[in-house]
């Protein structure tokens, strides 16, 4: 798989360089360290990739890209609610392929939750990944051993 990736690069089918955009929320940083990693990732592949919080793009015109990667955290037994509303409020995504990454603290992930809501995007699934937050969730520092080869699996699968 990495010699094929070596020889070919990241292309899409058009044989254009990868685009990615990541939209993503967070409250103490966990999740933001998460999304910054998987864009320096991605580029690392040759990928062209775009990060927004969700207040910095606009879920009724979202820009072109090859997959999209929503990430946010579990809160109030629920998808974090900005998220929650811009899934809701996305249009033309139709057929358009995604990842999703969810952070919690508790023992249970919500992945679930938002595959429910793009799929009612009508949009693909491609690859999810949950990390369980510990008890630094605060300071921005929650993520658990191994989470970077966690996301660098995830990041195969996109
Ligand atoms: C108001 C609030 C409610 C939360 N509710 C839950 C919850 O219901 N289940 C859970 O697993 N974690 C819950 N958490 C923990 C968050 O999931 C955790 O703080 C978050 O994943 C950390 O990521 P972030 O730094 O990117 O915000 C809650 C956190 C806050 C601040």
């Amino acid at each position: 798989m990495v010699n094929y990736l070596f020889i070919l690069g990241h292309k899409s089918h058009f044989g254009e360089l990868m685009k990615y955009v990541i939209v993503y929320w967070s409250r103490y940083g966990n999740g933001k360290k998460i999304v910054d990693y998987l864009a320096k990732k991605l580029n690392e592949k040759s990928a062209e990739t775009q990060i927004f919080k969700t207040d910095e793009a606009d879920p009724a015109i979202m820009p072109g890209a090859d997959l999209y990667v929503f990430s946010a955290p579990t809160e109030a037994f629920n998808i974090q609610k900005n998220m929650r509303k811009f899934m809701k409020n996305l249009q033309g995504m139709e057929e358009k392929k995604y990842g999703i990454i969810n952070t919690h603290c508790m023992n249970k992930n919500w992945l679930q939750k938002m595959e429910n809501l793009l799929s009612k995007k009508k949009m693909i699934k491609v690859a999810g990944v949950d990390f369980q937050i510990g008890k630094d969730a605060k300071t921005g520092n929650g993520l658990m051993e191994g989470w970077e080869a966690k996301l660098d699996e995830f990041v195969g699968k996109i």
